[in-house]
């Protein structure tokens, strides 16, 4: 046991049923049907062929986009294709997450077979908002149709989706109420380092956040700045056009008119009175770049077109950004600086993450958006630490229990580990 949480190592697992849960939450490629990006799922494979190859039946849970942004929100079968690629062997995919087709599915696999069920989230008991609402503990989660469906036909519980440790739904805390249970080997990986590097981050540490997740980035930033871990918070994305128009910047009424769509603008007082705080340690963008006739053209701050929204930070911006990163002893990345999926507006994330492959500092990259940057821009072998989480490890850095962890150290002291 590590951390009061059984490992793999403690348990037989020939002939079992195994239900696991992973994060192969990827960007959706709509047209093609199709994963713009397989890092998570590659992640994910250690876990996967040591259960399988120990003789097991493995039956895989996973979600796919979320209910809150709706933007990647598909089914997981394209994730069952990418993984029997990635393993060499057949990865059973079933249109159902609980229902008759699901357990029926479960029931007839043989020892060493997978099985991917659908998009979790396709529950209502397993959306955020549901979870957000509601607020289940983790004893009523127990009680959900999906952890009542699916626990009578599990032998263990795995839970390898270290990224999504920070929420509190029934397929991440309600099994362990159940049945014996353990991580996997990304969740303890990922457990253990981060729980390191966080005690003692070397000064100057640096932390870039961006993105457009901005519940996490602004949980983050307060966490950080008021615990003293960061020294300054370099900004971007729609997190940095956010702190800028919080603070009375010209943005652009483009700019301005997608926080308000996104139905952003709650953040707008947090985003001033922790500016206001912190002004010495917040570095915003000084110029922005935006696109126009499908060019890529740069402003500074005032001079935005008004209909159009900046996507990218400017290239002064960069100059100072790539500076920091250099000085730095520790550097933290959570979100893209733009939209880098598209060459006229990736300026800014490429210029981060290529001198996160310069710099001597220590690096750890979080969340699914940057590590795919990481691995766009050839730096992921440079970096000290790519952490396939990005709210969860914000939600670790605010020194909280991430509610796996809780659900995980119950079943270890409930259930303890197999005795071989
Ligand atoms: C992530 O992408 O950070 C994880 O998969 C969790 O996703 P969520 O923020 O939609 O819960």
């Amino acid at each position: 046991m590590r951390f009061g949480i059984c490992t793999l190592d403690e348990f037989n697992l020939q002939g079992k049923t195994v239900l696991c849960r992973v994060d192969f939450n990827q960007p959706i490629d709509w047209e093609n049907d199709a994963l713009k990006s397989t890092a998570r799922i590659e992640a994910a494979v250690p876990t996967v062929k040591e259960i399988s190859d120990a003789g097991a039946k493995l039956v895989l849970m996973a979600h796919q986009g979320s209910d809150i942004e709706y933007q990647n929100f598909y089914n997981t079968r394209p994730h069952a294709r990418v993984l029997g690629d990635l393993i060499g062997k057949e990865v059973k995919w079933v249109e159902d997450v609980c229902g008759p087709t699901a357990r029926e599915a479960i029931k007839s696999l043989k020892d060493g077979e997978i099985l991917l069920l659908d998009n979790v989230r396709y529950c209502s008991e397993e959306q955020t908002l549901f979870e957000m609402k509601l607020n289940l503990s983790h004893e009523e989660q127990a009680r959900t149709q999906v952890v009542k469906k699916l626990a009578p036909l599990g032998d263990l519980y795995v839970c390898d989706a270290f990224a999504a440790s920070h929420r509190d739904q029934p397929t991440l805390c309600g099994f362990e109420q159940l049945m014996p249970s353990a991580m996997g080997r990304l969740f303890e990986k990922e457990y253990v380092v981060i729980s390191e590097l966080m005690e003692s981050p070397e000064k100057p540490c640096v932390f870039v956040l961006g993105g457009s997740k901005i519940s996490d980035a602004f949980i983050m930033m307060e966490t950080v700045l008021g615990k003293g871990v960061a020294d300054k918070v370099l900004t971007g994305g729609l997190v940095g056009n956010i702190l800028l128009h919080a603070t009375g910047q010209d943005i652009g009424k483009g700019s301005v008119d997608f926080i308000y769509a996104k139905n952003y603008e709650d953040y707008i007082p947090k985003a001033k009175a922790l500016y206001d705080k912190y002004s010495d340690k917040i570095v915003l963008p000084c110029d922005l770049g935006y696109v126009e006739g499908g060019e890529r053209k740069e402003c500074t701050l005032g001079d935005v077109p008004a209909e159009i929204g900046a996507i990218d930070v400017g290239a002064e911006t960069i100059k100072i950004y790539q500076q920091l990163i250099m000085d730095a002893k520790t550097v933290f990345v959570n979100g893209p600086m733009g939209v880098f999926e598209e060459a006229p507006s990736e300026a800014g994330t490429k210029a981060v993450f290529e001198a996160l492959g310069d710099t001597n500092a220590y690096t750890v990259v979080g969340g699914g958006d940057s590590v795919t940057a990481a691995k766009k821009y050839k730096v992921t072998d440079k970096l000290g630490y790519v952490c396939t989480g990005g709210g969860a490890l914000i939600r670790f850095l605010t020194g909280e229990e991430l509610p796996v962890v809780k659900a995980l150290r119950y079943a270890g002291s409930k259930f303890g580990p197999e005795k071989k």
